[in-house]
């Protein structure tokens, strides 16, 4: 690529912690918080099961900025730079101008307001940067957690997939949520 061409991943300062690239030094932080089943109960995904895995699962959500398919930050712990989660936004539609959004927290974090301002930095820079017209977020209608800061951070509930995705086995369920841009007029 060119290097003024050259693509540059966006870092956002939120004062005690802040959003930045995911590097290979964050694997093993991001295995130690991502195995514990508090965390990953209702992540409606495949969880790695090894070092190995986990290195892979960083690459993938990684490339994604690279790919023009929206942007996948670690939040960090800024004194210490240790990955304490994850936020970000994928499948890009350029077309219909929407973008998911998605994220974790270790669970020592919980409880401290730490996603609801990375929920709003994130939605600035979709709507700001990124120019999209619409933020969606689907979650397992039993994660009440993540109902609750969506619905704090203004997203609104749409409705309910029925069976909509594969985890452990069964089909769970799916609340469906949004942002429009002109929802925050
Ligand atoms: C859901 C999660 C990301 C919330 O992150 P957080 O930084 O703890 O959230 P905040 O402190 O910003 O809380 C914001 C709001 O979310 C809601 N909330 C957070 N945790 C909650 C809980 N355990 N029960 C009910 N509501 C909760 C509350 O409305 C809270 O606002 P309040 O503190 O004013 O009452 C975090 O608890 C987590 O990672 N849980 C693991 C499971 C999960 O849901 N992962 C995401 C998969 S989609």
């Amino acid at each position: 690529m060119h290097p003024s061409t050259q693509k540059i991943f966006p870092f956002f300062d939120l004062g005690d912690f802040v959003l930045r690239e995911k590097c290979d030094e964050d694997v093993e932080n991001f295995f130690a918080y991502y195995s514990n089943p508090e965390v990953n109960k209702f992540i409606l995904c495949e969880i790695p099961k090894t070092l190995e895995e986990a290195r892979h699962e960083l690459h993938y959500w990684r490339k994604i900025f690279y790919q023009n398919d929206g942007a996948y930050f670690a939040i960090a712990d800024k004194q210490t730079d240790k990955m304490i989660g994850s936020i970000g936004l994928s499948s890009f539609n350029s077309y219909q101008s929407r973008i998911e959004l998605s994220y974790d927290l270790a669970q020592e974090y919980w409880r401290r307001g730490i996603m609801t301002r990375a929920i709003e930095r994130i939605v600035q820079y979709a709507f700001d940067d990124l120019r999209v017209n619409r933020i969606e977020a689907s979650i397992s209608v039993y994660n009440i957690p993540s109902k609750e800061l969506l619905l704090k951070c203004g997203f609104v509930l749409e409705g309910i997939l029925r069976q909509h995705r594969l985890h452990l086995g069964q089909f769970v369920d799916v609340y469906f949520f949004s942002m429009l841009r002109g929802d925050l007029c």
